[in-house]
């Protein structure tokens, strides 16, 4: 008999039942009171709910993004709130070293992560040809890079004390190729093949690893991205549900997770169906709409790429 399971998360089978048998043996909750949180991207979206939520667990947090003031007042008014400590680390992440540096300053504060939440990341979307190569490389250096970087600076000594977590961020997008984000899709198979390689090798040690899969959620992602909609978006997801869906995963020692009962079905269906096949129907949907000349002249990129295929 298989035991219990959010149906909001998929698990391919042979996981599945490894997991189950072993989850018999026992469910280890996480403890969140006192220790401390890295999130990365915390000035807005899921990071910045990551850091609500957490403070209210009763975690120390170190604060990660470019938009420092935005940082200084989130920490500012979570320690009020919640009587927590909350450190504010100012880095662009997709500078070579970024994350090293990063690292430094939290050893110059003397604060020890227990919980690593590499989170910060962005999109791309058009034709690959017309997207600027330094954009996607940076998307490159912000999604694979640093988080492997963070991973590789915190994950030993949690390791040493047999105690700590690392939620890496991905998405559904991680399930299949996907033309016009050929990049950003690409990235976060990254992130699931690289979290599952390192759940399984670091639970025996203590350290949880979750890759944190979820659809379309409202945030600014999208707006970043240079596009408010994308083809086949369907209902928008609240970044608290994900967070909420991460930290479940990271409780119940699973090494990923996807939000909404559609997106899993979703990612179980794609993952199951021929590459090829799953490229060619996405191409289909994902195509960039025709776009209207923007004021002064300029085109988007989502524009100029889908005009220049008409
Ligand atoms: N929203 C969705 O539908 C969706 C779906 C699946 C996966 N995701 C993933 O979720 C993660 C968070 O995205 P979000 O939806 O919360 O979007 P968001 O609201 O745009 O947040 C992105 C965060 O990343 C930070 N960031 C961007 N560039 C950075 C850089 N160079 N260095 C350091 N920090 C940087 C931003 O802060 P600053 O600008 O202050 O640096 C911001 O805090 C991303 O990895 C994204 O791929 C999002």
């Amino acid at each position: 008999m298989c035991c219990p399971r959010d149906v909001h998360d998929v698990d391919f089978t042979v996981e599945r039942f490894a997991l189950c048998h072993e989850r018999e043996e026992a469910i280890t909750m996480y403890s969140y009171t006192g220790k401390t949180a890295l999130i990365t991207g915390a000035s807005s979206g899921f990071g910045e709910a990551f850091a609500h939520i957490l403070a209210a667990r009763g975690m120390n947090l170190v604060l990660v993004a470019r938009s420092e003031e935005k940082l200084r007042a989130l920490a500012q008014a979570l320690s009020e709130q919640h009587g927590i400590r909350a450190d504010v680390v100012p880095a662009d992440l997709c500078r070579e070293g970024a994350a090293q540096e990063v690292y430094r300053r939290t050893q110059e504060l003397g604060v020890p992560v227990d919980l690593l939440v590499n989170n910060a990341g962005v999109g791309t979307y058009g034709h690959f040809d017309t997207l600027a190569p330094e954009r996607e490389h940076g998307e490159i250096m912000l999604n694979v890079t640093a988080l492997v970087d963070l991973t590789h600076a915190f994950l030993p000594a949690m390791a040493e004390r047999k105690d700590g977590g690392v939620i890496n961020v991905s998405s559904i997008a991680a399930f299949q190729p996907l033309p016009y984000q050929a990049v950003y899709g690409a990235s976060k198979a990254f992130v699931v093949s690289f979290s599952l390689a390192l759940w399984d090798e670091y639970r025996k040690l203590g350290v949880r690893v979750v890759a944190l899969c979820p659809g379309p959620t409202a945030t600014k992602f999208f707006t970043i991205l240079g596009a408010d909609e994308l083809p086949m978006m369907g209902r928008m997801h609240t970044p608290e549900a994900v967070v909420m869906t991460g930290l479940r995963a990271l409780e119940q020692e699973r090494p990923y997770a996807v939000e909404g009962r559609r997106n899993a079905f979703g990612a179980q269906i794609t993952h199951m169906s021929p590459l090829a096949l799953t490229a060619r129907v996405f191409a289909r949907v994902m195509r960039p709409p025709k776009q209207e000349a923007m004021p002064g002249g300029e085109r988007s990129a989502i524009s100029l790429a889908s005009r220049s295929r008409q």
